[in-house]
């Protein structure tokens, strides 16, 4: 069997087009567009780049788009500042704290100081916990594109046996909740691993749709998975590559030629979740907005 590639930046342009839409009826309706403000930390070359996106991706489909760049060694007090100013500027429907933080600013501290109701990342215990009770409020972007992908390639998810691998506050664990859930693109049984999981692999078998979101390539191989099952590729590490100008490429968490062989269809990295993870992003500053005006 050869996968089928499912093509990240296909979706992810269908959701821009909806967004898109829908940020005109929001300008026709308010007069204004939504707006989010990015605030970024340090030179973390990585995360210099996904904000770009970001911006782009705004100014794409219309929204708004600051972003406030202050050097690593600013405190947190003052960065704690510059949130309650965004949490108190009526011009700012969504606030995103780029992560990772410097080592010495406390991210849950920062993460807890956003006002929920513009807690775009979905990070917020708040917004954590309404997903959990399944009310579900913002979820963080990269596990809505996931599912959102799954929806769009007509994945039935409906009583499909999921595996997670990785258990992250950002990934794994409202991916697990999204999936949990009753529901168009989920009601599904799942099972999420981690490092302490024994015998990974029989778990991985077992699952109609294996998502990898641990971090390491090479993570999941095709002895890993079951034929005609669909694999999801959230990872990206940098691997070194002389033949690349810059010296590196992007890897998944998944031997992407192998598990091509076994499965029905697959993920590439880059150009599978990630896209998707901006556009659902775009579409929680769109929902901000909208639950902003709505009262
Ligand atoms: N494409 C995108 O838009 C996007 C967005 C977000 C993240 N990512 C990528 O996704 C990956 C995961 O991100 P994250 O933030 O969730 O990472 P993370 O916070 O480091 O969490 C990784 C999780 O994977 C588990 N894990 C690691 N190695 C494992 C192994 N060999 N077997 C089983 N479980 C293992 C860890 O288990 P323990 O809990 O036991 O340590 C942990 O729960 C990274 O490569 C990241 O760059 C991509």
């Amino acid at each position: 069997m050869t996968a089928r590639i499912i093509d990240g930046k296909v979706v992810a342009s269908r959701v821009h087009a909806e967004v898109a839409v829908g940020v005109a009826e929001y300008k026709v309706k308010h007069g204004t567009v939504p707006g989010l403000t990015v605030v970024l930390i340090g030179d973390d070359p990585a995360s210099h780049s996904y904000v770009k996106g970001k911006e782009l991706a705004c100014e794409k489909v219309g929204i708004a788009t600051e972003t406030i760049r202050r050097e690593a060694s600013i405190t947190q007090e003052e960065l704690l500042e510059i949130v309650d100013g965004l949490n108190n500027d009526p011009r700012v429907n969504g606030i995103l704290v780029q992560l990772p933080l410097p080592n010495h600013l406390n991210e849950d501290v920062v993460i807890h100081a956003i006002d929920p109701m513009k807690d775009v990342d979905g990070l917020h215990p708040e917004n954590a916990g309404l997903l959990i009770l399944g009310k579900p409020r913002f979820a963080p972007a990269t596990p809505l594109g996931v599912q959102r992908m799954l929806v769009e390639e007509n994945v039935d998810m409906n009583g499909a046996k999921v595996v997670i691998v990785g258990r992250s506050k950002l990934v794994g664990m409202p991916l697990m909740a999204l999936l949990l859930q009753k529901g168009i693109g989920a009601n599904s049984t799942v099972t999420v691993c981690h490092t302490g999981t024994k015998d990974m692999a029989a778990e991985t078998r077992r699952a109609d749709v294996l998502i990898a979101a641990a971090g390491f390539p090479g993570t999941v191989t095709s002895d890993m998975v079951k034929p005609g099952a669909v694999v999801i590729d959230v990872g990206v590490s940098r691997v070194e590559d002389s033949t690349r100008k810059r010296g590196y490429r992007l890897t998944g968490d998944v031997d992407f030629q192998e598990v091509s062989e076994v499965a029905s269809a697959i993920t590439p990295v880059p150009g599978g979740v990630g896209p998707m993870t901006i556009s659902m992003l775009l579409v929680n500053v769109l929902l901000a907005a909208n639950l902003a005006t709505s009262n």
